[in-house]
């Protein structure tokens, strides 16, 4: 399985913050946002990486993140999303990149406490179809939200006003080879764009949609309040210097 981290978009809601520099570059804690979501792929043992980047400043992951060396990764692959069509949008340009296997797909500012081993390792055994990850929160409205009827996802929800459920529908999604054809289908939402929760309805009317619950925190940190509880969140989960460290830094 390939991984995409998708880091492209204006990030509006961070305005200012995002009119020198891409959301993704901005500091959680002690590391810039993409770092987290590239984590994530390589711990799953993920190897083959695309970033989807665009903007203004899309040339400053290539010196940031080079060909990955600090990721133990010999390589990176880079394409560029041009305006702002979506996250689904933002997907489709991995077709070439991934080129007939699974994906497993990131949002570049999506931060977990954990890791999605166990959901990758069920996913490459899983023949086809689609896998997300859920989990529960107390502002689902903010995000796609997940009806769950015993081991079924039902249907999925983008922001809801009233959310069937406490499930979001986390970042983190891995897609058999189909996906790209699924999105070609697709018209803008409301929001103008090609929504991933369209992608994922696509493959739960089909009944290849499985699901997991993600285990420890997780946030995105997309807007100012998301940003600081990523940042806090992370900075608490750090680890702590041992006292004989303390001592050899004193
Ligand atoms: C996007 C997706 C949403 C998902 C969320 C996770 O929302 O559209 O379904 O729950 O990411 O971070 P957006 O960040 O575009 O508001």
């Amino acid at each position: 399985m390939k991984g995409v981290v998708l880091a492209g978009g204006t990030g509006s809601r961070l305005f200012p913050l995002t009119k020198i520099t891409n959301k993704h570059l901005l500091p959680i804690y002690d590391r810039p946002m993409i770092y987290y979501p590239i984590q994530i792929l390589v711990d799953a043992g993920i190897q083959e990486i695309l970033i989807v980047t665009g903007g203004r400043n899309s040339g400053d992951f290539l010196r940031l993140l080079a060909n990955g060396r600090q990721f133990g990764l010999k390589h990176i692959n880079y394409t560029y999303q041009e305006g702002e069509g979506g996250i689904a949008d933002a997907l489709a340009l991995a077709e070439h990149f991934a080129d007939g296997q699974k994906v497993c797909v990131v949002l570049g500012d999506n931060i977990i406490e954990g890791n999605i081993k166990d959901a990758a390792d069920t996913f490459r055994k899983q023949a086809d179809g689609a896998h997300i990850l859920l989990k529960e929160v107390q502002d689902a409205e903010r995000f796609g939200v997940a009806e769950v009827s015993g081991d079924r996802i039902v249907g999925i929800e983008e922001k809801p006003s009233k959310p069937k459920s406490n499930y979001a529908v986390t970042g983190i999604y891995m897609y058999d080879a189909s996906v790209f054809d699924k999105i070609k289908t697709l018209v803008p939402s409301g929001r103008g764009e090609l929504e991933i929760t369209d992608v994922n309805n696509a493959y739960i009317r089909e009944g290849t949609m499985s699901f997991s619950y993600l285990d420890g925190w997780w946030t995105d940190a997309g807007t100012f309040d998301s940003l600081l509880r990523a940042t806090n969140l992370v900075a608490q989960s750090a680890p702590k210097p041992t006292d004989e460290e303390k001592a050899v830094t004193v």
